[in-house]
């Protein structure tokens, strides 16, 4: 029995961890919640499975929500209150997958208690990978990774010696606009950008998906996962999502991580580390997908991939730039205020401006964030 918390739990990762939890009650018990704006959900959820102690976004939604609950479950809110239920003594492991910056330091707070974290907030890793995984080898505790494609790397590594890799290859479904073209891009909708071909995910990593930023943010996430140069990591399109992603050893042979694009394998996997769970899913049946193809990105059309290898290049505070800065464009793209290519503008513009800190203590990366996001919103309003 693994005592679990759950950030983001009425997002799309934490419902379908919360869908495990309740398939396997010999195997988790939820000891704890957090949330942001959705108190109708998580309401549903405290009744479902009767965590001790839940966090959301604002005093006055916490106020709201514990006039639906009985007093048996403790409710907080805002920063502090996501450091608290992260740092919870009974827990055993925290499932990070609030989306955004707002995971970092929860995600810190829960490496610093000391819990094995299973994270999905790949932006934790794109803008402090060297502090939490410093926090990590000093705590003693695990990172399990929850993307697809880590989950896969992280799988085609068990049982191999680390000196014999020479590199990994992330694989990309390429989004819904793997085919079009620059003038079709200038006009694409939110609406058509959020009709992710094969994979049901939150609004922010479906538009990064569309943008390839998403890779680019697991580019930085595996240089610190799994402790890569970065001419160790390569991208490949793969359009059908079912193999995700492959190790290659340098006697050429390549081991990949095949299944079905659902979440749910990964996340289960993840809290359930190192045993595997009987999901009851369809099974990855080869013959009927036949075809399994791989093509090189463009990044012409799709200029962020590059933009994330730039900035893990750069390094120091400029990965967090490129997130935040990212952020802040996807957030203007979704509201109608800036056309789908200018996302990339954006973020390209701000790193110019930005004079990198080598130094990525806590603090200044918040800050790097924080200005980040001023510029960006700048440059967003100019490009209205
Ligand atoms: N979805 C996927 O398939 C997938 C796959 C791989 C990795 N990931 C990563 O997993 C993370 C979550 O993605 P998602 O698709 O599950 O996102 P999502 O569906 O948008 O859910 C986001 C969660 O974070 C909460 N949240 C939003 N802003 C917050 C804030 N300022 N403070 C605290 N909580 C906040 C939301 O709460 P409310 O809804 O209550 O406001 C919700 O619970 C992201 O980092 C994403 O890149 C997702």
């Amino acid at each position: 029995m693994k005592r679990i918390v759950i950030l983001g739990s009425t997002g799309s990762i934490g419902r379908s961890a919360l869908w495990v939890a309740e398939r396997f009650p010999d195997c988790f018990q939820v000891v704890g919640l957090g949330a942001g704006k959705n108190i109708d959900l998580l309401a549903e959820q405290v009744q479902r499975f009767r965590p001790r102690v839940v966090s959301v976004l604002t005093a006055e939604l916490a106020g709201d929500l514990r006039r639906r609950l009985p007093p048996r479950t403790e409710v907080l809110a805002g920063l502090s209150g996501y450091q608290e239920v992260a740092a919870l003594p009974e827990s055993d492991l925290v499932l990070s997958a609030m989306v955004g910056a707002a995971g970092l330091t929860p995600t810190l707070a829960a490496l610093r208690a000391g819990k094995d974290v299973a994270l999905a907030n790949k932006e934790t890793l794109v803008m402090a990978g060297d502090l939490v995984t410093t926090e990590v080898g000093r705590h003693q505790v695990t990172l399990l990774p929850v993307d697809s494609e880590h989950s896969a790397i992280f799988q085609a590594l068990t049982g191999h010696r680390r000196q014999d890799l020479k590199r990994i290859i992330l694989t990309a479904s390429g989004g819904p606009f793997l085919h079009a073209s620059l003038e079709e891009l200038q006009r694409v909708t939110p609406t058509q950008a959020l009709a992710h071909p094969n994979w049901r995910m939150g609004p922010k990593v479906t538009i990064d998906s569309a943008t390839l930023m998403n890779k680019g943010l697991e580019v930085i996430e595996a240089r610190w996962l799994f402790d890569l140069e970065i001419s160790q990591i390569g991208v490949a399109i793969h359009p059908q999502s079912i193999v995700h992603s492959l190790v290659e050893y340098v006697d050429g042979s390549v081991i990949a991580q095949l299944g079905i694009p659902d979440m749910r394998i990964p996340i289960a996997y993840a809290l359930s580390y190192p045993e595997r769970l009987p999901l009851d899913l369809p099974p990855l049946d080869l013959l009927a997908v036949q075809t399994l193809t791989f093509l090189e990105p463009d990044r012409a059309r799709f200029p962020c991939l590059g933009l994330a290898f730039a900035a893990l290049k750069a390094g120091g505070t400029m990965p967090a730039v490129l997130n935040a800065a990212n952020e802040v464009a996807v957030e203007a793209f979704l509201s109608g205020r800036i056309p789908f290519l200018a996302i990339g503008e954006v973020v390209e513009e701000t790193l110019g401006r930005h004079r990198p800190s080598p130094t990525v203590e806590v603090e200044v990366v918040v800050s790097a964030d924080r200005w980040a996001r001023e510029e960006a919103g700048r440059i967003t309003e100019r490009l209205r």
